[in-house]
């Protein structure tokens, strides 16, 4: 006979501490967008890559469910069932049939609506931090797909890394590749885009032209293996960055001040409005970074280092 909850069984149990979780920003290195779908999303070729850019989420016992936050977008953010963090708390309290009772703080460093999944993070850290609280032991393929409901970045953002992105981006594999780290400079704009608007832009400019096949990253793979700043940088790609540039002509402003600042590359993150540089190594991040603030061009210009990993327990 076996004792339940006796000393050696390690059934997962609910956790009486805060948990706290830290979670990265995304970047994409190549982003081809294919065309619409029935279902309203486009399909993706996507390669993703976690920079060091953190949201920090901490879960405390409650007899309630309740949000707080600090930092970005504090006081513009909607706290309220619209917000990611508690849909995704309710969500997993759903398929783990617990009462969604936690108390949620949220530090905040990604800005809002920046083409950084800033909100796909924080549900990842959120699925991370409930699940350690309530003890659910769920899998990270199940919180996967419990977060591929909430947001096409919340598989990759519980992964991390280095990974490539398919369907509407929420189907993530590994890319199986010597560690490399890669430094960023992040140009941070006033004022988010919304993702929606970019797509719906892309697909008007698209209307006009002959569709284009959806572009592969095998190129960009083929160029991480090389592992040279240069080559990388030549092979990077965003395919909704000319829908970015069309609804925020600044941009290109952005992008060419770091180029003057010496960038071995840059691009739109994502659908914007962020822009991204590739530098050789962390000083020269530094005099990217140095700058683009100096060009006034952006709100904020920070260094990041990438690969990182997915959502965890810190
Ligand atoms: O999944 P997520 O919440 O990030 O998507 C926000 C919106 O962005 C979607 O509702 C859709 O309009 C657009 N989108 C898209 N194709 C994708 C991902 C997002 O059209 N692959």
């Amino acid at each position: 006979m076996t004792e339940a909850w006796g000393p050696d069984d390690d059934e997962p149990r609910p956790h009486h501490g805060p948990v706290k979780v830290r979670v990265p920003a995304k970047i994409n290195l190549h982003l081809g967008v294919g065309p619409l779908r029935p279902d309203g999303y486009h399909e993706l070729n996507t390669v993703y890559h976690a920079i060091s850019l953190f949201d920090e989420l901490t879960a405390r016992r409650g007899d309630t469910l309740t949000l707080t936050m600090e930092g970005e977008g504090a006081g513009e953010l909607e706290l309220d069932e619209s917000n990611l963090i508690i849909r995704a708390a309710r969500a997993l309290a759903a398929r783990g049939r617990v009462p969604a009772y936690a108390r949620l703080h949220l530090r905040k460093s990604i800005p809002l609506a920046g083409g950084l999944a800033g909100g796909s993070a924080d549900a990842a850290a959120t699925l991370i931090a409930c699940d350690m609280l309530w003890g659910l032991g769920m899998s990270r393929d199940e919180l996967a797909e419990v977060g591929a409901e909430l947001g096409s970045d919340v598989p990759f953002l519980l992964h991390g890394g280095t990974a490539l992105g398919t369907g509407h981006g929420e189907a993530v594999s590994p890319i199986l590749a010597r560690p490399t780290t890669w430094h960023w400079v992040v140009a941070i704009a006033d004022g988010g885009l919304s993702t929606p608007a970019v797509y719906r832009e892309l697909d008007r400019l698209r209307a006009a032209s002959p569709p284009e096949p959806l572009g592969g990253p095998d190129e960009l793979m083929a160029a991480m293996r090389q592992r040279d700043p240069k080559v990388l940088g030549a092979a990077l790609g965003n395919d909704l960055q000319p829908a970015a540039l069309a609804l925020r002509p600044q941009l290109a402003d952005v992008l060419h001040a770091g180029q003057e600042a010496g960038a071995i590359a840059g691009l739109v993150s994502g659908s914007g409005p962020t822009c991204v540089f590739l530098a050789a190594d962390a000083n020269h991040a530094q005099r990217v970074a140095a700058g683009l603030t100096e060009a006034g061009v952006c709100r904020a210009a920070v260094t990041a280092r990438g690969p990182q990993p997915g959502a965890r327990v810190i």
